[in-house]
C-alpha cells in the first residue's frame, strides 16, 4: 500500500563544539512529527540527522579542552544521540561527518564539480568567521562598540589569505533565480524567499570552498595540502545518506532529491543559495523545499552559552514531562517566527491544553463508559445532528492537517485539532450524559460513543506530536498497533460496540507547582 509515495525530510546537522540546548531539539523536534505524520500515512519515510564534525570551530574546542578532535567529537556526537532518545526521535538515520562513507560522497561530488569545470584553483584573502563557519565581504561588516570587526550576526572576523579552491557560484546567479521562480515553494516562509532572493539579485562572488591552515577535514582529491570548507563538507550530507555517490543505490532512487531540509532562519543562506547551486553544477536533481524557522530567546533574550541561559531540553522533559515539552514548543510560536520561551506560558499550556482541554476530556469519557456502559465501547444507537455534526468535525481533520503539515504550520494543525477538542468539550457539557444516566440511558450511550470516536480520531492525529500520551489514549480505547495508522481513520474503522475497554488511567498530569511559577 505505501508504494512509491516516500518522503525524505532532514534536519541541519548538528556543530559538535556545543551541548544540545532547546534550539536544536526544535529544529529535530519539528521533523520528527513530519516524519511519524508521513509514516502514519502510508508513506516510505526516510528521517536524516547527524552531526557535523569537521571545520575550524570544532578543531578549536577541541584543542581548548586539549584532546585530540576525532575523540572530542565521538563525545560529543553522542550527546546528540542521548537527546535524540530521550526526545523520541524517530530518525531512520543518524549521520557524522567523521565517517568514510561521508568523505567518500564528498570526494565524488568534489570531483564532479571540477570535471563539469565549476571549481578552479586561486587564493583567498578575505575575511572569515569561525562562530559561522563563513565568509564575509567586507561590505557585509560592522564595527562592534570595541571598534573590532564583525559579521552582521555577530560573530567576530579574521583576515585570511591562503591558496584555495573556488566554487564559480557567480556562474549560477541567473539560473538560481530562475529556479526560485519557477519553483514558488522551494523556500518558506514567504518573508525569507524573499530576504534570499534579493540576495542573489546583489550579485553572487565565486566561493572558496578549501583551506589550508589548518587539518581537520575532509581532503580535497589529489591536493591533500587542501581541506574542503565546512559547509561544501556537510551539505553533502544528505547526499551521503542516500548513498551517494552510488546512484543506482536503492535509497538513492527511493529518496533524493529530498523533499524537505528543515533549517533555522541563521543557516539559510547555504541551504536556498550555495546547496542548489552545487547541485545544479554536478547536475543532480535540486530539492523539493527548504523551511527556515525562527529562533528561540530565553524570556525574551538570546540565548548563548556566555549569558549562561541556555534552556537545556534534558531539564525541560524532567521537570514538565517529554509530551509536554514536544507540545509546547511547536504548539507556542507560528512556525516560522521566533519565539520567546517562559516557564510560565509552558506551564499554562500543558495544565490548561494538555492536561484539562484534552486529558480531563477523555478521563471523563471514559470513566462514564467504565462505570456505566461495563467498560465496552457503548451502542451508536440513533445519531442525531449534533452527534453527526461532532463526529463529521473529527473526521474532517486528516484532510486539513494533511495541508497545513505540508506547509510546516505545525501550530494551526495543533490548533485545528483543538477547535475538535473545544467541541468535544461544548459537546459533553451541552448533552450532560451523567444526568441522561437515569433519564435515557440509549442516549447517554450515543453520546458516550460519539465522544470516544470523536477522541479516536484526536488520538490517531496527535500520535504525530505526543507519542507517548496519544498512545496511551488509543491503548484505552482498546486499539492495537495495527488500528493506529491514518488508514483506519474516518467511520470506516469507527469503533466497535461491544469492545472491551480497558480501566481508565490519567494522561497529561498537571503541573503541580503553577501558582509558584505564576507568581
Ligand atoms: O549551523 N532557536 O550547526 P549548529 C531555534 N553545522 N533553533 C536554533 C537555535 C535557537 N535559539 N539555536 C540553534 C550548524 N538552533 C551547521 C549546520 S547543515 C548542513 C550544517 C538550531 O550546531 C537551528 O536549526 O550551529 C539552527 O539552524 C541550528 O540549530 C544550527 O546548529
Ligand atoms: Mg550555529
Amino acid at each position: 500500500m505505501t508504494g512509491s509515495r516516500s518522503y525524505y525530510v532532514t534536519t541541519p546537522i548538528y556543530y559538535v563544539n556545543d551541548r544540545p540546548h532547546i534550539g536544536h531539539a526544535y529544529t529535530t523536534l519539528a521533523c520528527d512529527v513530519l516524519a511519524r505524520f508521513k509514516r502514519l500515512d502510508g508513506y516510505r519515510v526516510m528521517f536524516l540527522t547527524g552531526t557535523d564534525e569537521h571545520g575550524q570551530k570544532v578543531e578549536k574546542s577541541a584543542h581548548a579542552k586539549g584532546i585530540d578532535p576525532q575523540v572530542f567529537t565521538d563525545e560529543v556526537s553522542q550527546n546528540f544521540r542521548d537527546l535524540a532518545s530521550v526526545m523520541k526521535y524517530s530518525h531512520d538515520d543518524f549521520i557524522r561527518t567523521t565517517e568514510p562513507r561521508h568523505k567518500a560522497a564528498c570526494a565524488a561530488l568534489w570531483k564532479r564539480l571540477v570535471d563539469r569545470g565549476d571549481i578552479y584553483a586561486g587564493k583567498y584573502a578575505g575575511w572569515y568567521a569561525v562562530r559561522d563557519e563563513a565568509f564575509y565581504a567586507e561590505s557585509e561588516l560592522q564595527t562592534a562598540p570595541d571598534g573590532t570587526r564583525i559579521a552582521p550576526t555577530g560573530a567576530p572576523v579574521e583576515w585570511v589569505e591562503e591558496p584555495s579552491y573556488f566554487f564559480r557560484l557567480s556562474a549560477w546567479q541567473d539560473k538560481l533565480l530562475r529556479f526560485y521562480d519557477e519553483h514558488p515553494d522551494f523556500i518558506a516562509p514567504e518573508s525569507r524567499r524573499n530576504e534570499v532572493i534579493s540576495f542573489v539579485q546583489g550579485g553572487l562572488q565565486d566561493l572558496s570552498v578549501s583551506r589550508t591552515t589548518f587539518r581537520w577535514g575532509v581532503p580535497v582529491p589529489g591536493d591533500s595540502e587542501h581541506i574542503m570548507y565546512v559547509w561544501l563538507d556537510a551539505l553533502t550530507n544528505y547526499l551521503t545518506a542516500t548513498g551517494y555517490p552510488d546512484t543506482g543505490h536503492e535509497r538513492y532512487k527511493a529518496f533524493w532529491p529530498a523533499d524537505l531540509h528543515m533549517v533555522g532562519k541563521d543557516i539559510l543562506r547555504f541551504h536556498a543559495v550555495y546547496w542548489p547551486a552545487f547541485l545544479m553544477a554536478a547536475d543532480l536533481p535540486l530539492p523539493k523545499r527548504v523551511f527556515a524557522h525562527g529562533w528561540w530567546t530565553n524570556e525574551g533574550q538570546k540565548i548563548s552559552k556566555s549569558l549562561g541561559n541556555v534552556i537545556d531540553p534534558y531539564e525541560l522533559v524532567g521537570t514538565f514531562g517529554l509530551d509536554q515539552t514536544r507540545y509546547f514548543l511547536l504548539r507556542e510560536v507560528p512556525f516560522g517566527n521566533d519565539g520567546v520561551f517562559s516557564r510560565q506560558a509552558f506551564v499554562r499550556r500543558m495544565n490548561t491544553e494538555l492536561a484539562n482541554d484534552l486529558g480531563n476530556l477523555v478521563q471523563r469519557t471514559l470513566s462514564m463508559i467504565a462505570k456505566n456502559c461495563s467498560g465496552k465501547v457503548p451502542e451508536v444507537g440513533v445519531l442525531e445532528d449534533s452527534d453527526r455534526h461532532m463526529l463529521d468535525s473529527a473526521y474532517s481533520l486528516l484532510d486539513v492537517l494533511r495541508e497545513q503539515l505540508d506547509r510546516q504550520a505545525f501550530h494551526e494543525a495543533l490548533e485545528s485539532i483543538w477547535v475538535v477538542v473545544r467541541a468535544a468539550n461544548a459537546y459533553v457539557d451541552h448533552q450532560a450524559p451523567w444526568s441522561l444516566r437515569k433519564t435515557d440511558p440509549k442516549r447517554m450511550e450515543t453520546v458516550l460513543w460519539v465522544l470516544a470516536e470523536s477522541i479516536r480520531q484526536v488520538a490517531l492525529l496527535m500520535q504525530a506530536f505526543v507519542p507517548d500520551g496519544a498512545g496511551r489514549i488509543l491503548d484505552q480505547l482498546g486499539l492495537g498497533q495495527e488500528q493506529r495508522g491514518f488508514d483506519t481513520f474516518g467511520p470506516r474503522f469507527a469503533l466497535v460496540t461491544g469492545s472491551d475497554l480497558p480501566a481508565p488511567q490519567g494522561i497529561f498530569p498537571r503541573y503541580a507547582e503553577e501558582e509558584v511559577v505564576r507568581s
